[in-house]
């Protein structure tokens, strides 16, 4: 059967990669979570001191690209993949609060953002992927065959965030989670750098007020019709 490329745009926190990747279990393609690798750049960042204080050594940066190696390895158990950064993986540590107040500073790189969109494009050349993030419908792939871009209100991506931190013993208070939801979109959406924005011919999927069961038939449903096109 045809395979295609399916672009998954929108917000933080509103459960782009949930979706993708269940999206992506169903149908039989691969996952890639892009978002995970501007984290785990920024991981690294905070290792080796390039980022002091909020403060990025550019210089430094850039001279450190040779040198972050990014893939993902699959968990067995879960069926999930996981980022791995220089043959160490890093899953749980490019989830913290500290790497999610950081990675804006990151993304917004354009020599990160080149580096980054290259080898995207080459974990596409096969298509038969699903790869989630800010810029793929736009940058990575604006061929894509199917786009989405996902929203729901800074409110709401807070509390499933709150509730995610919860769920893994986090203890994060929810104001500041909400702090760093509306300043990680002001962030996004104003970088000069391939800024968040809907794709022209993507589909907008407002979820504050699905179920994930909802959701989910809802985008097998744009699949189905998407593979009937082309
Ligand atoms: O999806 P996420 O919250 O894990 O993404 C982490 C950060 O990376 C987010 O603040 C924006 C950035 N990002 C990006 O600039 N471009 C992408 N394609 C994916 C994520």
């Amino acid at each position: 059967m045809k395979k295609i490329i399916i672009a998954v745009d929108g917000f933080s926190s509103c459960g782009k990669s949930t979706m993708a990747k269940d999206l992506a279990k169903e149908i039989g393609y691969i996952y890639i979570d892009s978002g995970a690798m501007y984290r785990a750049v920024t991981l690294y960042c905070l290792q080796n001191q390039i980022i002091v204080d909020k403060r990025i050594n550019l210089p430094l940066l850039k001279e450190s690209l040779n040198h972050i190696n990014i893939s993902f390895v699959l968990n067995a158990q879960t069926g999930r993949p996981e980022t791995v950064l220089n043959g160490v993986n890093v899953e749980k540590e490019i989830r913290t609060l500290e790497v999610s107040n950081n990675v804006s500073l990151v993304s917004a790189v354009a020599e990160v953002r080149r580096a980054m969109v290259a080898q995207q494009q080459l974990m596409g050349n096969e298509k038969g992927i699903v790869m989630d993030g800010r810029d793929i419908g736009t940058t990575v792939f604006p061929d894509a065959e199917l786009k989405i871009f996902v929203t729901a209100t800074p409110e709401i991506r807070a509390k499933r965030r709150f509730d995610e931190m919860l769920a893994k013993g986090e203890n994060e208070s929810f104001e500041s989670i909400l702090e760093n939801v509306k300043s990680r979109d002001f962030l996004d959406q104003n970088r000069e750098e391939s800024p968040l924005k809907m794709a022209d011919d993507a589909i907008l999927l407002d979820n504050s007020l699905l179920t994930i069961a909802e959701q989910k038939s809802w985008l097998m449903a744009r699949f189905e019709e998407t593979l009937n096109k082309n």
